[in-house]
């Protein structure tokens, strides 16, 4: 599977197969963007225009003619001097004009930008929901963040800002190189082949802008995940005095970012002012052979004036040509690593004829599981164990020994290596995913909270719960004394990740969740551990009502909340080493949980 962090962009230069990518994003906005584009072409035309009428104004002004001729095309056109008094008028209009297409440009850039970015989004995020537990434990969740959000919005909100852009400068360039041309071709050759050399450099960075855009992404996620550390482990940093060491690594971050946009900046920056420069020396020389056309007679003096207006105003979108052309590389970068989330898939996913598993009747099958996290690094090792229904089972051992993942296996946050796992006689890698999640009830060590209510949080386990049923699982998980308690009851919300409750009141929240559900199978991976004998007292009522008539995986260290169960399945190093009831295994001369469940009592654990 792809760490986000790895990305290779290899598609960014492969520009027809991404747009074709982004073709149902720009489907939905297409009548908007192509307006945009649209009324792109006479906002760029207009810088020409004014150029343009500068000539007969010029050569009105100053030769006091009563009428102008000039040629196009083999025609000639007359123009009143009454109309070239007009012109300081027309500019005022036309500046209005272009006034009200710009803002009509804006607002449609930013609505088709935004527009295309959500759709984006939110397909990424059904994607994001999609995705294995293997993803989220691989990645981290500043880099998840950057990716999925920041990149979506850059390739939607530049591609159509740069490509309005482009058009505007296009035609800008267009309309005054036609000005050029109309007054002197002559002139107009040598500065358009300037300007021409001027902007050739741009081709040769796109290497390093997808380079800096990766790296920076990369720089970026991290800062995020250092923000989201330092929210999520606040206590631990202060409780450690570790503010300082947060500090360094956020500044060490935002120095590496410094020296990334530092590195675009030194390789690009020179760009503008080399153009800048080039450009110079294409005025000087018009301005140069200029003036002996019009000491030749060749050219008028507005004619000039015109010339000289547009060449200057060409500065601007030959520019900007550049500079779309960098931003279409960024964006371009962005879409590629867009669509390489879109190509993330899931490695769990429901085979084509997928079952529905609609009861546990005949029990569970681990048989000769074999299954490792990382390659090579088996956890479990030829695990195999039958459970029968409606049997409690407990898993003990050392820590590390894989007794969670054991019980990870069943939902399938991971599929196995080799063996199999049987719900039903049937491997529930041929079940239906959310059928099989449906039959399972899981309750954390850590649970974690919503933001939102007691009750919201409850009702996620069956969304469709009447209020009886609401009730009635209040009472069953003991909660309701607490929740008697608050002014709000079970309306209260609970703060991110519940971090208004204790310990004791998440756990009983998260065992009403599970109640509720009323899965045949229940899982309790260290319900109970964080709590004291009193509250586990509470909580081991609440959580035999919830095992009642289930067939019940429970972890737990503590050996003493795992006498009722009816047999024991000890793990070691990955390994089944023992099963059988408690008084079994307890009567084994050398056997491993005896050695256990005597530890724990001659350390005073209960
Ligand atoms: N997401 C993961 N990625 C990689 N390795 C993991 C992952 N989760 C667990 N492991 C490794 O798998 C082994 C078994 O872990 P597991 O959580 O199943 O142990 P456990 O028996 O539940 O331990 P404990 O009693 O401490 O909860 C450990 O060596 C652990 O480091
Ligand atoms: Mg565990």
């Amino acid at each position: 599977m792809l760490k986000l962090k790895d990305t290779k962009t290899r598609d960014a230069f492969r520009y027809g197969y991404l747009l074709n990518k982004m073709y149902p994003y720009i489907k939905l906005v297409l009548g908007r963007s192509l307006l945009l584009f649209a009324l792109a072409i006479p906002l760029g035309l207009l810088d020409g225009v004014v150029a343009f009428s500068l000539r007969p104004y010029m050569d009105f002004v100053v030769n006091g003619n009563e009428y102008q001729t000039f040629e196009l095309w083999g025609y000639t056109f007359k123009l009143q001097a009454f109309f070239i008094k007009l012109i300081p008028v027309a500019i005022v209009l036309f500046a209005l004009v272009q006034g009200v297409l710009k803002y009509i440009c804006n607002y449609l850039s930013d609505w088709t930008g935004n527009k295309m970015s959500n759709a984006l989004k939110v397909d990424l995020f059904k994607k994001l929901t999609s995705m294995d537990t293997k993803f989220y434990d691989i990645n981290s969740s500043g880099l998840v963040l950057s990716r999925f959000f920041s990149d979506p919005d850059t390739a939607s909100k530049n591609l159509i800002n740069t490509l309005k852009s482009f058009i505007l400068a296009v035609f800008e360039f267009v309309a005054l190189v036609f000005v050029l041309l109309f007054n002197s071709w002559k002139l107009a050759l040598i500065g358009i082949g300037v300007m021409g050399i001027a902007i050739t450099p741009v081709i040769f960075i796109k290497k390093k802008i997808k380079n800096v855009s990766n790296a920076t992404m990369v720089v970026s996620g991290d800062m995020t995940t250092n923000f989201n550390e330092t929210f999520a482990g606040n206590k631990i940093i202060t409780a450690y005095n570790l503010q300082q060491s947060q500090n360094r690594k956020f500044e060490n971050q935002i120095h590496e970012q410094f020296d990334l946009t530092m590195s675009l900046t030194k390789r690009v920056g020179w760009m503008s002012p080399i153009m800048y420069f080039v450009c110079s020396i294409g005025i000087a020389i018009v301005m140069n052979y200029g003036n002996s056309l019009i000491l030749s007679g060749e050219m008028t003096a507005g004619s000039f004036a015109s010339f000289v207006t547009s060449l200057l105003l060409l500065y601007k979108p030959t520019k900007s040509l550049g500079l779309t052309l960098t931003n279409l590389q960024s964006t371009f970068v962005s879409i590629a690593r867009v669509f390489e989330l879109f190509d993330l898939m899931p490695e769990i996913k429901n085979k084509p004829n997928a079952k529905k598993l609609d009861c546990v009747g005949s029990g569970i099958e681990f048989s000769h599981v074999w299954f490792e996290y990382e390659e090579e690094q088996p956890v479990l090792k030829n695990f195999s164990l039958q459970v029968a229904a409606n049997e409690t089972i407990a898993l003990v051992g050392n820590s590390g020994g894989g007794k969670s993942t054991v019980v990870s296996l069943l939902p399938r946050f991971y599929d196995i290596t080799s063996g199999s796992v049987k719900i039903n006689g049937e491997d529930i890698r041929n079940l239906d995913i959310v059928s099989l999640r449906n039959n399972i009830s899981f309750v954390f060590q850590d649970n974690y909270l919503f933001t939102g209510s007691i009750k919201e949080n409850i009702l996620m386990g069956k969304p469709d719960a009447t209020e009886e049923e609401l009730a009635e699982t209040i009472k069953l998980s003991h909660l309701d004394e607490f929740v008697g308690t608050l002014p709000d009851g079970i309306n209260t919300i609970v703060g991110e990740r519940g971090a208004s409750l204790s310990g004791g009141q998440r756990q009983r929240v998260a065992i009403a969740r599970a109640l509720i559900k009323n899965a045949p199978i229940v899982i309790l991976d260290e319900a109970t551990s964080a709590l004291d004998n009193e509250s586990e007292a509470i909580v081991q009522k609440a959580l035999d009502n919830l095992m009642r008539n289930k067939t019940v995986f429970v972890i737990a260290h503590r050996l003493s909340t795992i006498h009722n169960a009816d047999r024991i399945a000890v793990l070691n190093e990955g390994e089944l080493v023992e099963l059988g009831t408690h008084d079994e295994l307890i009567s084994k001369p050398d056997g491993r949980y005896k050695y256990l469940y005597e530890m724990q009592f001659s350390l005073g654990g209960v």
